[in-house]
């Protein structure tokens, strides 16, 4: 073992800095780890350094640039040139991780990426080693710290989305451009890794359904309140008959689900299987020293002995449709027949009423209805027919519900 190891650093914004930073702080610690004192051999940035020049004197690539290319490109030279990398960047490994494991595997190099998914929560290592022997039946994850922030926000103070989300800018918890955030592309392409990871599986971004927080309104929360629910956004990993459903949406939980706690810019992940009934691990999802303690500890177990993403073993088809319960909210004229008319149409797509909430508005009336688990095109036909009928006054809106004693 040299007496240094050199890590060649694409990218220097919020992440690569803090990162370069800690390394500093820690050379004393982790030299009698590796065996090798670690120095920064070069930075890549827009406006400074050269990528073959970095290679060339680095030992490891560090990516923390983000987005797709030339990322990508970057991180397959270096894998090609025998070079261990470590990258926080779950765009390209959602998208394109199958390519960079497999030339991972090629060259009998390290890719790890313990940064890319709910900051420096270790669910990546959980999955990769510690559960690498459990049939996971589900993974449920809060893995965008942005959204549970504003969420969070919006039901202790009962402020609007929009001032909720003007406050996560003003704290830095949220981009000037929120869009991947509050859309929840950013908790998809998390879970797209974990379900990679989790069932063996190849899954693509493209494979996850995703919604977002932009349409929770503040009297949501206070339903919610009067349910005993609170909300989150969900991602939600889990097999579905022989194959496997990937998907992100806002979901009440109960007050006992082991994610109704996590508040803030928090992350958790919970992981399900048989033999270990469940796991929850939750710590901070986000910001620049949090990520690079996650890179620093990937830098530091690449250093040391083998760990590579084996091939996938399974074809899990991804399905479409799956059950859940809904929570409805329908703004309707206050006349005779209007529940019997819902009702009827609930009825006969099979959906049965947990309970119902009214509240009369003068001449409207509240519908605040929980339904019990069906299929969910069978609730967006349902759906589609009750935003038809002539007394209602705004489009009904719909979040599910988890709770697995609910059922
Ligand atoms: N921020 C977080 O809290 C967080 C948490 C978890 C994971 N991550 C991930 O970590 C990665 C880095 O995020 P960040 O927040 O640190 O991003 P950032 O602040 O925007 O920094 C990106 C850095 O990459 C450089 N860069 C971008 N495109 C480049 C190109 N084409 N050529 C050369 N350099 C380029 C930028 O150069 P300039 O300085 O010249 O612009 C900048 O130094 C992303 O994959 C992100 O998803 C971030």
């Amino acid at each position: 073992m040299p007496e240094t190891f050199r890590v060649g650093l694409l990218g220097h914004g919020t992440v690569g800095s803090a990162f370069e930073a800690l390394l500093g702080e820690r050379a004393d610690a982790i030299e009698p780890i590796v065996g090798a004192r670690p120095e920064i051999s070069g930075v890549l940035t827009r406006s400074r350094g050269a990528f073959e020049e970095i290679l060339e004197s680095s030992d490891l690539i560090v990516e923390l640039m983000g987005g797709v290319e030339p990322a990508r490109d970057y991180v397959l030279r270096a894998m090609r040139a025998g070079r261990h990398v470590v990258s926080a960047n779950k765009q390209l490994l959602s998208q394109h991780g199958e390519e960079l494991w497999a030339t991972a595997r090629e060259h009998g190099v390290q890719l790890r990426f313990e940064g890319a998914v709910a900051g420096v929560v270790p669910v990546i290592r959980v999955l990769q080693e510690s559960l690498a022997g459990a049939h996971i039946e589900r993974v449920h994850g809060i893995v965008n710290g942005t959204t549970n922030y504003i969420l969070t926000e919006m039901a202790a103070s009962g402020i609007s989305y929009e001032t909720a989300l003007a406050q996560a800018q003003a704290l830095g918890y949220a981009e000037a451009d929120p869009t991947d955030d509050v859309t929840g592309r950013d908790a998809a392409a998390k879970m797209a890794i974990l379900a990679r990871l989790a069932f063996s599986t190849p899954v693509h971004l493209d494979q996850v359904r995703y919604e977002g927080i932009e349409q929770i309104t503040a009297d949501d929360m206070a339903y919610a309140h009067d349910l005993g629910l609170g909300l989150k956004l969900i991602g939600t990993a889990e097999r579905v008959g022989t194959g496997l459903n990937v998907r992100v949406h806002p979901a009440f939980l109960y007050a006992e689900h082991p994610l109704a706690s996590i508040h803030g810019p928090f992350n958790a992940v919970t992981v399900e299987s048989d033999a270990i009934t469940e796991i929850t691990i939750s710590g901070p999802g986000a910001g620049g020293p949090q990520t690079a303690s996650a890179v620093l500890g990937d830098v530091i177990s690449a250093m040391i002995p083998p760990a590579t993403t084996p091939e996938t073993t399974q074809q899990l088809a991804i399905i479409e449709d799956v059950e859940s319960a809904f929570y409805i909210h329908l703004e309707v004229a206050d006349r005779p027949g209007v529940l019997a008319q819902i009702a009827e149409i609930l009825g006969m797509q099979g959906a049965s009423v947990k309970s119902v909430l009214q509240q009369g508005l003068g001449v409207n009336a509240r519908l605040i209805m929980v339904l019990h688990p069906l299929l969910e095109s069978r609730f967006y036909a349902a759906l589609r027919l009750i935003g038809q009928l002539d007394f209602m006054r705004s489009p009904p809106r719909a979040i599910r519900v988890i709770d697995e004693e609910f059922t």
